[in-house]
């Protein structure tokens, strides 16, 4: 088969990033420039700063993708570049510097959808097959997608409330952790128990959507009482306590939804994907319930925001000859 090479960008929140990717599959290169040391002091992505990093770095970060790749422009067939969701002002950054590089190299210009991109991670690990279902679980979004086949997005469950990730940052702050706080509650809970049994949202309704924001709402409310009482609560329990009922919750409903679809294919996808207990939980329940399944879960490095899984994402799109015209815009709440 020809080699077909993908230059992507992906600039929708605080990681400004630059990949080529060969016929959908092959990492040729993934430069990846976060943000997060300029975020951190201030609790949250502020969206104007994320804009200026992303105007400062993306030549560079382009740069070096295609250096690292060693690759000309003349050897490329596409341009691919994350059109939403995300920040406005940070997506503009990716979106212009794409419709300059397709321009003035004569190339075709593909937009992907950010969601499709974390799903499409997961082709750079194992080849999807369809039909299936992907956990997309990240800062901003949680959703379980059905995919009948390539290029079709059913949600068939998502969050009524906060994100998975949205809920561990938040949760973070209250114990203390600078942004964003998910990958040190994952640490800290493999360290304690689940003592305090917090609420398992939905479990029992017959749905596959999810709710965060009464777990968040009970875990500041015990923090806030022993502290009025002068109580001292074990951070790491806590910590466990809270992980253990985002992973239930999510594995259930996910290995539920997974017993009554037709498919070939679990994935798992976004950042919260990088959680040790949920790969951990999913891998055993799935490995007991549903053993015929193939179960995908990216690496560590494909899970957080990265241009290689755009330029995954936007295969198809040239396979289908599904370009963009040169007047694309950003689109903040671009649904999958
Ligand atoms: O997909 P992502 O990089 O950006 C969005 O598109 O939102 O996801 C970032 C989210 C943050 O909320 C972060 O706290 C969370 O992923 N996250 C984790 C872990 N690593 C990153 N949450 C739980 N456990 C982790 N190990
Ligand atoms: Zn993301």
């Amino acid at each position: 088969m020809e080699k077909k090479l993908i230059l992507a960008i992906e600039s929708s929140c605080d990681e400004t990033s630059a990949a080529v990717i060969e016929n959908g599959n092959k990492i040729l290169s993934n430069i990846v420039a976060s943000q997060i040391k300029s975020h951190m002091r201030f609790g949250g992505v502020v969206p104007e700063i994320a804009s200026r990093h992303h105007v400062e770095q993306v030549t560079q970060i382009i740069e070096e993708a295609m250096e690292t790749a060693e690759v000309d422009y003349e050897d490329l067939a596409a341009v691919a570049v994350t059109q939403g969701p995300g920040l406005v002002g940070a997506l503009l950054i990716g979106v212009n510097a794409a419709k300059a590089l397709a321009y003035a190299h004569h190339l075709p210009l593909i937009a992907v959808n950010h969601m499709a991109g974390h799903i499409y991670a997961n082709q750079l690990v194992e080849p999807m097959k369809f039909p299936l279902l992907a956990l997309v679980v990240s800062g901003g979004h949680t959703e379980l997608v059905y995919m009948e086949e390539d290029g079709s997005f059913e949600i068939v469950g998502e969050t009524r409330d906060d994100a998975a990730g949205e809920a561990y940052d938040k949760v973070g702050r209250v114990l203390g952790l600078t942004y964003p706080g998910g990958k040190k509650i994952d640490e800290m809970a493999h360290k304690g128990q689940d003592v305090y049994g917090f609420p398992r949202a939905m479990l029992k309704e017959d749905n596959y959507d999810f709710s965060f924001s009464g777990l968040k709402s009970a875990f500041i409310n015990k923090v806030h009482n022993a502290e009025q009482k002068g109580e001292q609560l074990d951070p790491e329990d806590l910590a466990a306590s809270f992980q253990a009922s985002v992973v239930e919750v999510l594995v259930t409903k996910t290995v539920q939804a997974a017993k009554e679809h037709p498919i070939k294919q679990l994935l798992l996808a976004g950042g919260v994907a990088a959680n040790k207990g949920l790969r951990e939980a999913l891998k055993e329940t799935m490995a007991k319930e549903l053993p015929d399944v193939e179960l995908v879960i990216p690496p560590l490095s494909l899970c957080g925001d990265n241009a290689a899984m755009i330029g995954a994402a936007a295969f198809s799109a040239l396979d289908k000859q599904e370009f963009a015209a040169l007047d694309l815009n950003a689109k903040p709440g671009l649904l999958l």
